[in-house]
């Protein structure tokens, strides 16, 4: 899922280059982040997403922040600035712990070029996590008995919101490289529409896949359609209740209302074992802004915004909600697929 085009983040001399995810999938833009205030920016207004992908960013953003000066202050300011930036995906919080611990301790000549080669190996950590994850998930697609396997998905958990290859698409892109076809049901995702970059990955893998409007998983739920869902996840509580993009919760309860699978993807860096259960976990609240308004092509082709709400309307915006563990039939990560109980097994 790397090329020249097909890319999340990558180096480019002392910069970090990033695909803008914020204008996907209408505009295609790369930008160049030189700084801890591109690299927190970047996070925070979502160009780029994805919890495994913010962890990145962020390990990144330290390296960029150390040009400036690389002593226990600066370090503690990047690492301050950048947990700042979006409260809920632990992946984050883990990223920027693994970069102080493994910094802290060198001498400060030492620390800039350490904090690439991190950065570095953490982004190659996540990739080959999501490789595994593919691999885990691809033996559950095969246990499907008609063809074409048929999934639903929600928000974005490919390689969008990743190094590489995704979480809750792994398995998908799994499948095709093993010849087995499969189908995506993906829904819209509202308010940010996470969606539409999902059916733009799949589209430009030749997946086959349909876009439906939140409210539509319901429905096909219950007349037969999906054999199995899966998506990410932003955070995992260690009693397996899981955070994700909001609407989630929703999939869940209508997956068990029908008797279909209901599986989250993640690597095992979202798991938060700090955190007990799914109440202890933040909810990020977005603007009202992104509800009130639609961002699309005008009929001239034109990226715009359209107001579909009046100003004056109060608005909820919680970006995540919870799914309770006993609503999860398994969790995959790199290290296999375990119902949510269970998971503190591989953190023994
Ligand atoms: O607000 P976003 O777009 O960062 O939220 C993304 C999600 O909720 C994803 O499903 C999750 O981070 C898993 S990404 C592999």
């Amino acid at each position: 899922m790397v090329s020249d085009r097909l890319f999340t983040i990558r180096e480019e001399g002392d910069a970090v280059v990033i695909l803008d995810q914020s204008l996907l999938p209408h505009q295609y833009v790369t930008r160049h982040l030189k700084s801890l205030a591109d690299a927190a920016h970047a996070i925070r207004a979502m160009l780029v997403r994805g919890a495994p992908l913010i962890g990145v960013a962020a390990a990144y953003g330290v390296a960029l922040a150390l040009k400036e000066g690389a002593g226990d202050e600066s370090l503690q300011h990047a690492c301050d600035t950048l947990a700042a930036t979006r409260p809920t995906a632990v992946n984050l919080h883990w990223a920027l712990t693994r970069m102080q611990r493994h910094l802290r301790p060198l001498p400060v000549a030492q620390r800039r070029a350490a904090a690439w080669a991190e950065a570095r190996a953490i982004a190659a950590a996540d990739a080959a996590a999501n490789r595994a994850i593919g691999a885990h998930g691809l033996a559950l697609i095969e246990r499907i008995a008609h063809r074409p396997a048929s999934l639903m998905t929600h928000c974005n958990a490919g390689w969008l919101a990743t190094a590489a290859w995704g979480t809750a698409l792994a398995p998908v892109y799994a499948a095709r490289e093993a010849g087995l076809p499969v189908h995506v049901y993906v829904s819209e995702t509202r308010p940010r529409n996470q969606g539409l970059l999902t059916a733009w990955e799949l589209h430009e893998a030749h997946i086959p896949h349909t876009l439906i409007a939140d409210n539509a998983a319901g429905l096909l739920l219950r007349q037969g359609k999906v054999d199995l869902v899966i998506v990410g996840a932003d955070r995992i509580a260690a009693n397996g209740d899981t955070a994700n993009k909001v609407g989630t919760y929703l999939k869940a309860l209508a997956a068990a209302d029908c008797g279909v699978p209901f599986y989250v993807a993640a690597p095992t860096s979202t798991i938060d074992m700090a955190c007990p259960g799914g109440e202890d976990i933040p909810i990020e609240a977005r603007a009202g802004e992104e509800v009130r308004h639609v961002v699309g092509l005008d009929r001239h082709g034109t990226p715009a915004a359209v107001a579909i709400a009046p100003e004056a309307t109060a608005v909820a915006n919680p970006a995540f909600d919870v799914t309770p563990a006993r609503l999860i039939t398994g969790i995959v990560t790199e290290r296999g697929v375990l119902p949510p109980g269970d998971i503190r097994t591989w953190f023994k």
